[in-house]
C-alpha cells in the first residue's frame, strides 16, 4: 500500500521495544552525516546535538534578563521587511546582532530564487496542503519538537501558534521571499529570536526538569533544527516523488535553495545545510526517520491540529476528513500512533482517487477518475486554501515568549 515505503520499514524496527524507540528519541543516534555534503562542503564536523545557537542565545537571555523582551517585541513589531532599517531604540547588542543576522549569505543565488519562485508558484497549492498535512502532523511525531512546543507558550495556544508557522511557509513560497521587499528574512529572524527565548525559558519549566525531555542539555539544538527543516522540503519532495508529480530539475533545486537560506536565516550552521537534494535525503535517512515516535504531548497537539477547522462554515474541514488525509499523507503507522481512525468514505477515496486526480490535474491522465472524486477533492483544496488565506489575513507579528505554557 501507499504507506509500505523505508520509513515503515525502519519504524518497524523501531517499535520492536518500547525502550528502544525512547532512546533514539532521546537523541541517542549518532552523527555521522559529512560536512562534504553541506552548502560550503566542509566544516568542523561537530555533532550538531551539542550545539545551539550561542550569539543569539546571549543576546536574549541578556534581554530577559534585564527584563527587557516586551519592550523589543514592541520595537520590533513593525519591523517586517527584508529591506527595512531596524527600529531606533534597539538595545544595542541586540542591533549589533540583528545587523548581522539579517544579510544574506554569499552563497544566495538569484538564478536559483527565481526558479524556485516558478516551483512555487505551479505547486503552491500543494505545498500549502503537505506544509499542513505532512510537515505540521509530523510535528506532533517528532518528539522533542512535541514537547518543546507543548509545554511553552504555543501549546497554550495552538491557534495563535499555526498562523505564525502558517507565516513562515507563506512567506517562503512568495517571489519575493528573499528581495529587500519581501518578507521571509525577517520571519526567520524573528523565529531565530523567538528559538532563543525558548531556550532561555523552557528549561525552567517543571515538565523539563521532570525528565520530560531525557539527554537534553537544552532545547532545539542545531540536529533538532534539522529534524523539522527535513519535515518540510524534504518531506514535501517525497511527496511529489510519490504522487508522482513531475518537478523541473532546477525549479526543484530553487525550492531547495528558498530552505537552505532560510535555514541559514533561522541560524542553522552552514555545515548542517544540505548542499543537494541527494545529500539532504541522506541526512534526513539518518536524522528524520529514524527518531519518529509518537509521545503522549504529540498525540495532544495532533487532537487539537485536528480540531483546528471544525467551526468553521467549511464543511470538508472536519476532523474526520482532516483525520483522513493525515492518515493518507503521513501513512497507517503514524496515523495509529496518533490514534487517528481511518475515515470510511474518506479513506478509501483518497487510496484509490488522490494518485489519479493529481495526475489529472497534472494534465497527465484524462480518464479514470470518478467527476464526484474531482469535485470533491477540488472542493477540499478550495476550503483549505480560504482557510489559509484567512488565517493570513490580519498582520502577523512573532515575538519572544516570555512564558511556559502556564497549564
Ligand atoms: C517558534 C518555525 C525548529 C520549537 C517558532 C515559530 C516559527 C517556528 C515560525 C514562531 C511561532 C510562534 O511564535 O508561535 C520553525 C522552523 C524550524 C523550527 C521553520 C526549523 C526549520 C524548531 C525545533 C523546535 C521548535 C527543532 C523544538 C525542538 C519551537 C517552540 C517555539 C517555536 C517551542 C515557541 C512557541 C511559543 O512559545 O509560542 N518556530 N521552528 N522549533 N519553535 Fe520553531
Amino acid at each position: 500500500t501507499h504507506s509500505f515505503n523505508r520509513r515503515t520499514a525502519l519504524l518497524g524496527g523501531a517499535a520492536l521495544g518500547t525502550a528502544g524507540a525512547l532512546s533514539l528519541a532521546g537523541g541517542g543516534t549518532p552523527w555521522t552525516w559529512s560536512p562534504a555534503g553541506a552548502v560550503p562542503g566542509e566544516g568542523t564536523g561537530k555533532d550538531p546535538h551539542d550545539v545551539w545557537d550561542p550569539d543569539c542565545d546571549d543576546v536574549v537571555a541578556d534581554l530577559a534578563q534585564k527584563g527587557d523582551i516586551d519592550k523589543v517585541n514592541r520595537l520590533l513589531k513593525h519591523w517586517t521587511r527584508n529591506g527595512q532599517p531596524l527600529p531606533a531604540g534597539l538595545p544595542k547588542d541586540l542591533r549589533d546582532f540583528l545587523t548581522e543576522a539579517r544579510r544574506l549569505p554569499a552563497w544566495a543565488d538569484h538564478g536559483k530564487l527565481a526558479a524556485g519562485a516558478r516551483f512555487n508558484d505551479k505547486r503552491g497549492t500543494y505545498l500549502g496542503i503537505i506544509y499542513g498535512f505532512v510537515s505540521g502532523m509530523m510535528s506532533t511525531v517528532i518528539p522533542r519538537e512535541a514537547r518543546a512546543v507543548y509545554y511553552s507558550k504555543g501549546g497554550a495556544d495552538l491557534k495563535d501558534r499555526i498562523t505564525k508557522t502558517a507565516k513562515l511557509g507563506y512567506d517562503v513560497g512568495t517571489s519575493n521571499a528573499f528581495a529587500p521587499d519581501g518578507e521571509m528574512m525577517i520571519t526567520c529572524v524573528k523565529t531565530r529570536l523567538a528559538h532563543s527565548g525558548v531556550r532561555y525559558l523552557l528549561p525552567k519549566s517543571p515538565h523539563w526538569s521532570s525528565g520530560a525531555q531525557p539527554h537534553e542539555k537544552l532545547p532545539i539544538s542545531q540536529a533538532d533544527m534539522m529534524v523539522t527543516w527535513h519535515s518540510l522540503p524534504t518531506s514535501a519532495m517525497r511527496q511529489f516523488r510519490k504522487w508522482g508529480v513531475p518537478v523541473d530539475r532546477a525549479e526543484g533545486e530553487g525550492f531547495l535553495h528558498t530552505w537552505q537560506l532560510s535555514a541559514h536565516m533561522l541560524g542553522i550552521k552552514d555545515e548542517y545545510i544540505p548542499a543537494t537534494w541527494a545529500s539532504a535525503e541522506s541526512q534526513a535517512r539518518q536524522v528524520l526517520d529514524p527518531i519518529l515516535a509518537p509521545t503522549e504531548e504529540g498525540r495532544r497537539l495532533a487532537s487539537m491540529l485536528l480540531d483546528l477547522g471544525h467551526n468553521l462554515d467549511l464543511s470538508l474541514l472536519s476532523r474526520g476528513v482532516l483525520g483522513a488525509i493525515t492518515r493518507y499523507m503521513l501513512g497507517d503507522d503514524i496515523a495509529g500512533w496518533l490514534r487517528i481512525p481511518r475515515e470510511p468514505v474518506w479513506s478509501p477515496l483518497l487510496e484509490t482517487a488522490w494518485g489519479p486526480y493529481v495526475m489529472v490535474r497534472e494534465g497527465l491522465l484524462d480518464v479514470g477518475l470518478p467527476p464526484k472524486a474531482y469535485w470533491l477533492f477540488d472542493e477540499f483544496l478550495r476550503q483549505f486554501v480560504l482557510l489559509y488565506m484567512s488565517e493570513l489575513r490580519l498582520p502577523i507579528n512573532i515575538t519572544i515568549p516570555v512564558y511556559n505554557n502556564p497549564n
